[in-house]
């Protein structure tokens, strides 16, 4: 792949180089670089927007209109205009994961209605927090949470969070699975369930939602694992019988590598169609780089470059915070004249770290 190539794959309308300048979201990043010093993160409300527009089109478009929800989960980013941003657009719910989240999400205006509740390893006092918030989806992912909530909250309903012993993630690439032969600590495994319901039973929680999610960054080339993964959790609705929402997580990836093509989301659909199309369930999704991973810039100023063996390294003033297996090192701010070949931070060949 030659120099020019390289530059082009990740460049779209609103992120490309015109005349030698890079522009973001019809701005000249230089000069947001020069206003507001560097390091600083720079978002693009509006490409936000279209991930989430894209995602509730290829729904709609398959025949899930009114049949689905999603989430935002904002661990994926927790930057509170971005979250009144996205309440004001009425795009999306929250999927929460900590009481903060839950506390930051609604002060940035979301009801406790329109938040979904997954989370592990949950303190006493996480969920006393937790069951101030009335009309949370709680989804418990351990028989302990569910004694938990329903000391608190009995009569309730409440969600499972499952774990299928099966995983997906980018270029299948096990360190991005929370799920698989190993045993994790997310989800309810099938060897624990009639225990699950059997507590909840205890309570008098109503189980109305199968929850699962397993992994994160999956591609096209990953689909015929979700479809496993889901042909699967049907075990659990089966086993319920009143189940009203399976929510399938997120993990939807975007691409990171010049060879990596975005997610076919019609094909994405029609493993949900296959799946689902049959039943009147709803379903809930919650994506979380995949709304806003490539809706956001990192500006760092250049320190200085310096050829090491054979080749070139780049040191960045970038604050001692970010995380760097988060990103792909991108060109500078005008296109450079110089053979210099940006690199993925990490190893590409294991499709890197980049949580
Ligand atoms: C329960 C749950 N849902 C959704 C997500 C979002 O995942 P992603 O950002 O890969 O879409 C995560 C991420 O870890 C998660 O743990």
């Amino acid at each position: 792949m030659n120099q020019q190539q390289y530059y082009r794959w990740w460049q779209r309308e609103d992120l490309c180089y015109q005349q030698g300048h890079l522009y973001f979201a019809g701005k000249a990043v230089e000069g947001l670089a020069t206003q507001c010093g560097t390091p600083a993160f720079i978002y693009s409300a509006p490409r936000v927007q279209d991930n989430l527009l894209r995602l509730r089109t290829s729904l709609n478009q398959a025949g899930f209109a009114k049949r689905f929800s999603l989430y935002y989960a904002m661990k994926a980013n927790r930057f509170a205009p971005l979250l009144a941003m996205l309440k004001q657009s009425g795009l999306c719910g929250i999927d929460a994961c900590s009481p903060a989240e839950i506390e930051l999400a609604v002060s940035c205006g979301f009801a406790p209605a329109e938040i979904s509740f997954t989370a592990s390893s949950l303190s006493t006092r996480d969920l006393d927090v937790i069951t101030r918030y009335d009309g949370l989806c709680m989804n418990c992912d351990s028989l302990h949470a569910i004694h938990q909530w329903g000391q608190r909250k009995p009569h309730t309903t409440i969600g499972l969070r499952v774990n299928p012993g099966m995983g997906i993630g980018r270029v299948d690439n096990d360190k991005l699975q929370y799920a698989g032969s190993q045993t994790t600590k997310f989800g309810i495994y099938w060897q624990q369930f009639a225990e699950a319901l059997a507590v909840a039973a205890q309570y008098n929680l109503e189980v109305d939602t199968i929850h699962f999610h397993t992994g994160c960054g999956y591609l096209t080339e990953q689909l015929h694992r979700l479809e496993r993964i889901i042909a699967h959790c049907f075990c659990f609705i089966e086993k319920v019988g009143t189940i009203k929402y399976v929510n399938i997580g997120g993990g939807l990836g975007v691409p990171h590598l010049p060879a990596d093509a975005p997610l076919d989301l019609e094909r994405w659909t029609m493993v949900l169609q296959r799946q689902f199309g049959a039943t009147d369930l709803h379903l809930r999704i919650e994506p979380g780089d995949y709304i806003v991973k490539d809706a956001g810039l990192l500006l760092l100023e250049k320190t200085f470059v310096e050829k090491k063996r054979g080749d070139h390294l780049c040191r960045c003033r970038r604050g001692v915070q970010h995380c760097s297996g988060a990103c792909l090192l991108h060109p500078p701010l005008s296109a450079p004249a110089s053979s210099l070949q940006p690199r993925a931070m990490h190893n590409q060949d294991s499709g890197g770290q980049y949580k």
